[in-house]
């Protein structure tokens, strides 16, 4: 699984997003170390506050199934790169703080980065 093909699936799942409130869709796409891909989406929500994001619904996705052991995820905004929210990077930190993440825009392409240096310092189960 190329970086490439992991943005084009986040792309295709910010494609299923329910997104009536804030018109805003994004895609997610975890990739669990042994190769296998689990896409999320942003689902809103009439009260407000029980909306889930995309990297959240990924991650619900993998763990129901089982996995837990990830190498990267793609996230993807429809108008804008889709930079993780604070809750999302606390909960992506849950599953190991060395995971690669890929910021995109759908359209425009992504960058790089890891959680590491998205939430630095962090907690995490080793801490307790
Ligand atoms: N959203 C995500 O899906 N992920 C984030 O990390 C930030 C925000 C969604 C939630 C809501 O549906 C929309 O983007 C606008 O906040």
């Amino acid at each position: 699984m190329t970086d490439q093909q992991l943005y084009e699936l986040a792309c295709q799942a910010m494609e299923r997003a329910y997104a009536p409130y804030s018109g805003y869709r994004v895609g997610a796409c975890l990739l669990s170390r042994d190769g296998q891909t689990f896409q999320g989406c942003n689902i809103e929500n009439a009260s407000f506050g029980a909306t889930l994001c995309a990297e959240r619904a990924a991650v619900c996705h993998a763990v129901s199934l089982g996995v837990r052991d990830f190498s990267a995820i793609a996230i993807v905004g429809s108008a804008s790169m889709a930079w993780p929210c604070g809750i999302c990077r606390q909960v992506l930190r849950e599953f190991g703080a060395d995971l690669r993440v890929l910021i995109g825009h759908a359209g425009h392409g992504f960058q790089v980065t890891t959680l590491k240096d998205l939430l630095p310092n962090s907690f995490g189960p080793e801490s307790m």
